[in-house]
């Protein structure tokens, strides 16, 4: 059994980079010790922990924190045209974009830079420059946790959609993740690079997969701050879908209100509501709103959670006032 850590400062382990205390910290390795510690739960409860990229903890936790630490890639199978790959949750995303490129796969190079692990990108749905992860998900390999059997969930039961899974639904905090597959496509390759700022970025010409992932790794460096300098879960809300009736009548008053059409309505950028009210760049001691990205909520160094907290409520309130429109958090509050 990997060592269990009392009385734990999870900061190092989190994005946001945000002091809070854990009563009890445990890594694991493998998944025997991963089912004995979910086994001996204490009854004051159980936190797991990917990457840390999508989590803000506004206070201490009394019960244990397992962060899974499993770690492995392997080719499953493979036709002419694709490869189908298993990797641990453990895995950091970036590395694994970085190995389909060095292996050329394509298929996951739009969320090169993307932070965090494996195993939590298909809870998120995570999304990028034109592909999600439902576009490559194969499976996710789960442990329940009340009686710790093993379970494969394919992408249909998964339920994706944007931002959203059945992990954020019926299964919240009810399985834990362990590995996933994933479909890859062997050469020829043919990338997705039709998303506005990766073509301007790319110049309209076409590219190979190592050179779109690192357009998309030069837009992200320019937008959005790097965790490891200061602290950030990426995009703190998600980007509100309205009616198309709801839609006109904001142009109406907004007409250069930007907006994508999707199948259950309108998408409108939360950023551009959040920068419309000039929070952008805002700072209220250490919490803030990132200068280049206004749906980038910052810790510059000794922000707690509940200052962070305080501030997405206050745009939240004020998105709400302004436009009648209710932004949803993507960055789940502990
Ligand atoms: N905009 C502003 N002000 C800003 C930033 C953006 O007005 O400060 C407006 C612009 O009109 C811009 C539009 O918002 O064209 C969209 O901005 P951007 O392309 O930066 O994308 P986003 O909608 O803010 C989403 C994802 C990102 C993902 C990018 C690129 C969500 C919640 N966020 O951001 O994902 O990287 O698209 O595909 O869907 C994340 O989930 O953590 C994340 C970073």
């Amino acid at each position: 059994m990997n060592s269990l850590h009392k009385n734990f400062n999870i900061a190092a382990h989190t994005t946001f980079g945000i002091e809070a205390q854990t009563a009890e910290f445990v890594s694991v390795e493998s998944i025997t010790s991963l089912k004995e510690n979910l086994r001996t739960a204490p009854k004051a409860g159980l936190r797991v922990l990917g990457g840390g990229s999508n989590m803000l903890w506004t206070q201490d936790f009394p019960g244990r924190t397992i962060h899974v630490n499993l770690k492995g890639i392997r080719r499953v199978s493979e036709t002419n045209q694709s490869v189908i790959i298993e990797v641990q949750a453990g895995e950091n995303w970036h590395d694994l974009v970085l190995w389909t490129i060095e292996n050329q796969l394509a298929g996951i190079e739009n969320l090169a830079l993307i932070p965090g692990n494996v195993g939590a990108a298909p809870i998120q749905n995570i999304g990028a420059y034109g592909v999600e992860l439902k576009d490559v998900l194969v499976q996710c390999s789960v442990i329940y946790r009340s009686d710790l059997s093993e379970q494969i969930l394919s992408v249909v039961d998964c339920k994706l959609g944007y931002r959203d899974s059945i992990f954020k639904n019926e299964l919240r905090d009810k399985v834990v993740i362990t590995a996933v597959q994933f479909r890859l496509k062997k050469p020829p390759h043919a990338p997705n690079t039709a998303y506005g700022s990766l073509e301007q970025e790319l110049k309209g010409k076409p590219k190979n997969i190592e050179e779109v992932a690192q357009a998309v790794i030069r837009i992200r460096e320019r937008k959005l701050p790097n965790p490891k300098e200061i602290g950030n879960c990426g995009s703190f809300f998600k980007n509100p879908v309205v009616s198309k009736t709801k839609f006109e009548s904001l142009q109406n008053k907004y007409p250069t209100l930007p907006s994508y059409p999707v199948s259950e309505g309108v998408k409108i950028p939360a950023a551009w509501l959040i920068d419309q009210l000039g929070y952008k760049g805002l700072r209220r001691g250490d919490a803030g709103v990132h200068p280049h990205q206004a749906l980038v909520l910052v810790n510059y160094g000794q922000a707690s959670g509940a200052e962070i907290w305080a501030l997405a409520e206050e745009i939240q309130t004020a998105v709400f006032k302004k436009y009648d429109i209710l932004l949803e958090n993507e960055v789940t509050r502990y």
